[in-house]
């Protein structure tokens, strides 16, 4: 039997549910029973009926999905994958900021642990940063946290000052404008189309900003036209599924060998081998101490309320 059709036959057996994100390996994508963005995944686990969840993405992708099902066994396949973005803010020193700006709401991006996300007002994905800061009264002072580059996006996007926390990721922040510009000589009809997590000197040249999904949403508007991609190259896969005319070109990153695109190698930790051995023993299981996972399910609970 194919790993695959063994994944599949576990699966069923199991009552399970493999959710991926896009940033995964595309035999993963293919296995998973939903492909989204971070938004998207924690909808479809708030709403599986499904026993267990096996999530393929990063541990804070993981620990959202045990914080929404605290009843449900949650299983990651790499227990290692973790986040440049969410290792950049710790609970104490977060617990430390926020006291010495005790008046301000808190903002805080999906991409943070479940003990950042319990101090914090709301939680917001890239989907919906810019929805959520709006729906705060003008005149109350924010937090944004942990990502400084999708916070002054929102800035820019809300006219509204934020004070930020220095986090960034590792991945958006590798892209190059100079390579970029120069392969837009190349292809002079491509659309640089770019992820807010990228700094903004980068979003300055892009012609559309989006989370993973508004950017495959855009491609797929466009289905035979030609886009410098700005993100994970992992999208390139489903963007190729679903506009096989389009030509897509990662974006470029600063690297001085040859490699043009962009890999987050947290998430390509993840392969179908280990999404097979985690299904069939059950295990690495993400745990969430259940009184940290009740403060941080109000934040949660609030964004996907607003959205
Ligand atoms: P999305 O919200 O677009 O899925 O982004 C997740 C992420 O980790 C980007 O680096
Ligand atoms: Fe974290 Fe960046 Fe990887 Fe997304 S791409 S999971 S923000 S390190």
């Amino acid at each position: 039997m194919e790993l695959s059709e063994k994944i599949n036959a576990l699966k069923e057996r199991k009552n399970a549910v493999i959710l991926a994100h896009y940033y995964q390996r595309p035999e993963i994508q293919q296995a998973a029973d939903y492909v989204g963005d971070s938004l998207e995944l924690s909808v479809k686990a708030a709403a599986t009926d499904a026993d267990i969840i096996v999530f393929c993405g990063v541990h804070f992708m993981a620990e959202t999905a045990k914080i929404v099902n605290p009843d449900k066994k949650v299983l990651l396949p790499e227990p290692n994958a973790g986040c440049s973005l969410a290792d950049s803010c710790s609970g104490q020193d977060f617990m430390d900021f926020i006291a010495a700006h005790p008046d301000h709401v808190v903002v805080t991006y999906i991409n943070a642990s479940a003990a950042v996300k319990a101090v914090s007002d709301y939680v917001c994905t890239s989907s919906n940063a810019v929805k959520v800061v709006n729906s705060i009264p003008k005149d109350r002072p924010i937090i944004f946290a942990p990502d400084k580059n999708l916070g002054r996006y929102v800035m820019a996007k809300t006219n509204r000052k934020l004070l930020l926390w220095d986090g960034s990721c590792i991945v958006h922040e590798a892209f190059s404008a100079d390579r970029i510009i120069a392969l837009h000589k190349k292809y002079p009809k491509a659309e640089f189309i770019a992820h807010p997590e990228a700094e903004p000197h980068i979003l300055k040249i892009a012609t559309f900003i989006g989370s993973t999904s508004q950017l495959l949403a855009y491609v797929k508007k466009n289905p035979k036209g030609t886009f410098i991609v700005g993100t994970e190259a992992g999208i390139l896969n489903k963007m190729a599924e679903a506009a096989p005319e389009a030509t897509l070109l990662p974006a470029p990153t600063m690297a001085s060998n040859d490699c043009s695109c962009s890999e987050c190698a947290f998430m390509k930790m993840n392969t179908l081998e280990k999404l097979y051995q985690c299904l069939k023993d059950e295990m690495p299981e993400i745990h969430v101490d259940p009184a940290l996972a009740r403060k941080a399910l109000e934040p949660v609970s609030r964004m996907m309320q607003l959205s």
